[in-house]
């Protein structure tokens, strides 16, 4: 079966409007990946992955760790942006320029130019580990969008709409996808599906999703 499908063309559009102020660029970070992923290893080890909690108390599936200006922490006292990493007291790592330059080109591509992200959350998801629908609103202003990039094994990306009520789409996201949502998609809840078990040949089995945000 495999086999088949590997042998056809990918027909698949490389940029895919899927809501009103949402866009999917398929395959754009692969140019480059080698800086990438060398740029996301010098990241993790001034700033190791680490489950933090929820303000409820439970701990995360998806390991965590950022870089920019600020990072996106969550502890028992809520959900915030912080100048420090929480584990060692010293600043984040600062955003390298593989990573930036991939965020303001997707930006660009999905008809946000001007974006200057301060920002990037660094998710790890091992099998089985999933993310809640959610919406993105620890940021000042809603006005820059969300960039996000899909690295190592597939996923099932979950984009709802305004309410968390409403149905989801279903997006199979694969290494070097690029979804950037802003304007009326800004607010929109998302979420990712537990992550079906997989060994991606440069990532191993993992997935890691970079969330681009200006957030000050
Ligand atoms: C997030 O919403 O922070 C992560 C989304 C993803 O992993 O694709
Ligand atoms: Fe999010």
């Amino acid at each position: 079966m495999n086999d088949l499908f590997d042998s056809l063309p990918d027909l698949r559009p490389v940029r895919e409007q899927i809501a009103e102020g949402a866009v999917l660029l398929r395959g754009l970070a692969r140019d480059g990946e080698a800086d990438l992923i060398a740029a996301l290893r010098d990241v993790v080890a001034c700033a190791p992955f680490r489950h933090m909690q929820t303000p409820g108390g439970h701990r995360m599936s998806v390991a965590m760790t950022n870089c920019g200006a600020v990072g996106w922490v969550t502890d028992r006292s809520g959900y915030r942006y912080a100048a420090t990493d929480p584990d060692s007291g010293q600043p984040w790592p600062a955003m390298p320029a593989p990573l930036r330059d991939l965020a303001l080109r997707a930006a660009v591509q999905a008809g946000f130019p001007g974006f200057d992200p301060d920002a990037c959350l660094i998710n790890r998801y091992r099998p089985g580990a999933k993310m809640a629908l959610h919406q993105d609103k620890d940021e000042q202003d809603f006005g820059a969008p969300i960039v996000s990039v899909s690295l190592g094994l597939p996923a099932t990306f979950l984009f709802g709409g305004m309410a968390r009520s409403d149905k989801p789409l279903r997006l199979a996201l694969t290494h070097g996808d690029v979804v950037a949502w802003g304007g009326p998609a800004r607010l929109a809840y998302h979420g990712v599906a537990p992550l079906k078990d997989g060994t991606h040949p440069l990532l191993g089995p993992q997935r890691i999703n970079l969330t681009f945000r200006k957030a000050r």
